[in-house]
């Protein structure tokens, strides 16, 4: 026999012991290493082929390649046997039947969607009907109608994803006073919640994807008194019997006059000082109402002399960082199970 053979030969011996003794799939990995592993014993004697005389050089390399293919299998074998043995253990151990059980995770209401439903409950119980609209929108429901024609400077502050040169995803829920204004007639008293989009660049405060509601309320003798009435109403809903309602002059080109709206901050009680929830104001932005300015009750065919109403949009995000004390808008879309358990 050669000395390559015989080397393989003793090799083999010392081998097949240490794949015989391994008793757990680490130890059977140090006997791969030491043998097969980069400067393992096989390697070495590869690394001999050299010296030998070229015309002996690809017998020896290939009966080194044949002796790696047993071992391998070797390997492989042992490995099997080890698993198989591990598990027959485990089914081998007593199963106590009367050991408590893992409790499976409870889902629960998510936060978004229950300040919608206690919104929508509350404008429900006062006869508003609850009605959902496409997140998709011709630019006239979003736009035209809304007294915003194509040239107004209002269209880019809605930062809009626009879809084709007529179709966008919605950047608010006021097409739905549109489409509503369009299928009833007055009086139209509705409540319309859904998701909305914006190109906002995403951080605590934004997300490009959010929730707004709209509220519309259009009859005889509607005035902005009964507005603040129902607002001051769905702000001691969500946030408590206290809560009052401001609004701060603004400008929509759907309403007139316009305001944005705030209500009293729920944490520190519209005391301010240094309150982090509300920057030190005590108040705390809810979004944006007005009256219905008559060019949009006009293009509905409404009689803007006989009826008037008036509109909200409040973004949901916002409401549900006041009402749960939410630091950080992201957490809403994370779906991490221990904060939405936290809120459940
Ligand atoms: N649609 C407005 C916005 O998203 C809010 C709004 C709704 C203002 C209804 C007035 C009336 O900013």
């Amino acid at each position: 026999m050669s000395e390559l053979a015989n080397q393989l030969s003793e090799l083999r011996g010392r081998f097949d012991a240490a794949v015989a003794d391994a008793p757990d799939a680490d130890t059977l990995e140090a006997v791969r290493v030491a043998f097969l592993g980069r400067s393992g014993e096989v390697t070495l004697l590869r690394r001999g082929i050299g010296q030998l005389p070229a015309a002996q050089r690809p017998a020896a390399g290939k009966t080194i390649n044949a002796a790696v293919e047993v071992l391998e299998a070797q390997l492989l074998e042992a490995e099997r046997r080890l698993a198989t043995g591990n598990f027959d253990a485990e089914l081998a151990k007593r199963i106590d039947v009367t050991f408590p059980a893992i409790a499976p995770l409870r889902g629960s209401i998510h936060p978004i969607r229950r300040v919608m439903d206690d919104i929508c409950a509350y404008f429900e119980r006062h006869g508003f009907a609850v009605v959902l609209g496409p997140e998709i929108e011709p630019d006239y429901y979003n736009f035209d109608a809304l007294n915003i024609p194509p040239d107004h400077p209002a269209r880019d502050g809605f930062d809009s994803f626009f879809l084709t040169d007529h179709l966008l995803l919605r950047p608010h829920t006021s097409p739905m006073q549109i489409r509503t204004m369009q299928q009833h007639k007055p009086p139209v008293a509705v409540v319309t919640p859904g998701k909305c989009y914006r190109r906002d660049a995403v951080d605590a405060r934004h997300l490009y994807q959010f929730h707004q509601c709209e509220g519309l309320l259009v009859a005889q003798g509607i005035h902005f008194g009964h507005l603040k009435g129902m607002l001051t109403g769905m702000c001691r809903e969500l946030f408590g019997p206290d809560q009052q309602v401001r609004f701060r002059p603004s400008y929509f080109p759907f309403t007139e006059p316009s305001a944005e709206v705030d209500t009293t901050c729920p944490v520190c009680h519209g005391l301010g000082g240094t309150c982090r929830m509300c920057g030190g104001s005590g108040w705390i932005e809810l979004g944006g109402a007005g009256m219905v300015h008559p060019n949009v009750l006009s293009e509905m065919k409404y009689d803007a002399g006989a009826v008037s109403g008036w509109a909200f949009g409040f973004g949901l995000e916002r409401l549900a960082i006041v009402r749960y004390d939410v630091d950080d808008i992201r957490r809403f879309v994370e779906n991490e199970p221990d904060f939405l358990q936290q809120l459940a």
